[in-house]
């Protein structure tokens, strides 16, 4: 991990060394100056914007993007009017593009009335070649382009950038790098994403994620276990290990290691008092993950495990490797091994080919694996995809049909699931003030449902012990105990 370095004592009058991470403090050392110059024709520190689409593996990138802005004396605000603002985006589904679309055109307002703001975009959608032309033709006031592979080069690239008028696009394919102690600036000092894995090779077939986030690549077991150390030591509690699908890694270490035995290993970790994972693909689900979880007092009670359909012709047409029955079979095992489990599962409703029969298919696994919540997802077509080449692509009216009674069936079920523990007592850890009323914290519990109670600030960060009193759908309204 990242320890303090005196950027200042790295001689930027030399040429930069070819390797990494020393190559990229030179370039933070470089950036400083820039961001000293700045200072003293303004009276302040430039102020940097950072704004993250897509899953929480983008929002740990954000965190290191942001970990190396403020290295080089940025300072951070929630103001999109900043100058320099970076869109982290995503590609998973298109109305995540036409939102980044969207924030460009508002951004370009604002670089209007301060033409030396620095806009940048990174993240999965630039990894779409379609994009990239897209921004060169039509968004020339974007000032620096780069993917998923190389963020921890910003340092470099903002130099370019600065050195440059045009606009910098720094794309690439793959990589098999892992670029290991870079700066980190985390959301939440009680809590953290940590990376065990990069990349993607399951190819479901309407997934853009394996195109834009390359091949699957797992962190050394030592690299993540001196991260989370140093984490503990900073005051995490609870740790949420990210992968595309995290029961597939070690496999292709030097010396292959089991995600079971990774967990296992940070068990041991003094401080670390909760461990979360995500996601899990059913068709790599290890008895022996089972097993740890099963056993750990730390390994939360939650599993987000995707069915994305419960039919097996379209499952198979997918490229999912399972069955319906084989999906059921699982759940029924893990409930059996971990009765206050929480399962909670992704649907896509509206993948090419499928009937009502399929959607009556998944409504039948949700009425009986039980989900305490699951994200419904209207099939969206992304190029380059198998699925998208699909001749029997279904009509809209038909999607919305189905989703909606998808959604109905999800609602009834997860109340009916969430609401079990009504009247008993839970450990909580307190997340923050509540989004709506000040007098309210929020936590959330180990199986991950979250409880709004009466409480101080102070307690944010602490694990403490609520009264459920209400259910309300998907979560708590208790009080301390
Ligand atoms: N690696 C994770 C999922 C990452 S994407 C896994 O395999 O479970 C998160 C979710 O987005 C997926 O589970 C899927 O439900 C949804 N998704 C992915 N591609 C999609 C598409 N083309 N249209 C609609 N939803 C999609
Ligand atoms: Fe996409 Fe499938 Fe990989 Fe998940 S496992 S990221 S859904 S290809
Ligand atoms: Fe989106 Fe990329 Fe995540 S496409 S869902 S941000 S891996």
């Amino acid at each position: 991990m990242y320890q303090e370095i005196d950027l200042d004592k790295i001689d930027i009058n030399t040429e930069p060394p070819a390797e990494e991470p020393a190559r990229q403090y030179y370039f933070m050392a470089k950036c400083r100056e820039w961001v000293r110059e700045f200072e003293r024709k303004n009276g302040r520190r430039p102020s940097f914007f950072t704004q993250t689409f897509g899953c929480q593996m983008n929002a740990r990138d954000s965190e290191k993007l942001a970990g190396i802005l403020g290295q080089v004396g940025y300072e951070s605000t929630e103001e999109e009017n900043a100058d320099f603002v970076l869109f982290n985006t995503c590609t998973v589904r298109d109305n995540a593009n036409q939102r980044v679309y969207g924030r460009l055109g508002e951004l370009k307002n604002y670089k209007k009335h301060n033409p030396a703001m620095k806009i940048a975009l990174c993240g999965c959608m630039m990894q779409e070649p379609a994009v990239i032309e897209k921004l060169r033709s039509s968004y020339r006031f974007v000032d620096l382009v780069f993917g998923t592979h190389n963020i921890f080069k910003l340092a470099e690239l903002l130099c370019r950038s600065f050195e440059e008028q045009d606009m910098v696009v720094d794309i690439w394919e793959g990589t098999d790098q892992i670029v290991e102690d870079l700066p980190v600036e985390r959301k939440y000092p009680f809590k953290s994403g940590i990376n065990i894995m990069f990349g993607c090779n399951n190819f479901c077939s309407y997934c853009i994620v394996p195109y834009v986030r390359g091949r699957e690549r797992s962190r050394e077991p030592e690299d993540i276990l001196r991260e989370i150390r140093q984490l503990a030591a900073d005051g995490v509690v609870e740790v949420m290990l990210l992968g595309q699908n995290v029961n597939s890694y070690g496999k292709n270490l030097k010396k292959p290691m089991t995600f079971a035995g990774l967990l296992r290993e940070i068990e041991k970790i003094e401080g670390v008092e909760r461990i979360r994972f995500m996601t899990s693909h059913p068709k790599d689900l290890s008895d022996e993950l089972i097993q740890v979880m099963k056993e750990s007092g730390k390994i939360c009670r939650h599993l987000h495990l995707p069915l994305q359909s419960g039919s097996t012709r379209i499952l198979e047409r997918m490229n999912r490797r399972y069955t319906k029955e084989q999906y059921l079979a699982l759940a029924e095992k893990l409930r059996r091994e971990i009765p206050d489990i929480a399962i909670t599962t992704d649907i896509i409703v509206g993948f090419p080919g499928e009937a009502m029969e399929d959607v009556e298919e998944t409504i039948d696994v949700i009425r009986r694996v039980k989900y305490d919540n699951a994200f419904t997802f209207i099939y969206s077509r992304r190029s380059g995809t198998p699925a998208a080449a699909m001749a029997d692509q279904v009509p809209e009216k038909q999607v919305r049909e189905g989703f909606d009674r998808v959604l109905r069936v999800v609602q009834d079920t997860a109340r009916e699931q969430v609401a079990r523990y009504q009247g008993q007592e839970a450990e909580v850890l307190v997340e923050e003030i509540n989004d709506h009323d000040e007098a309210l914290l929020t936590g959330r519990m180990s199986n991950n449902t979250l409880v709004h109670f009466p409480g101080s600030p102070e307690l944010i960060g602490r694990i403490v012990r609520v009264s459920l009193d209400k259910c309300q759908g998907f979560y708590y309204m208790g009080h301390l105990v």
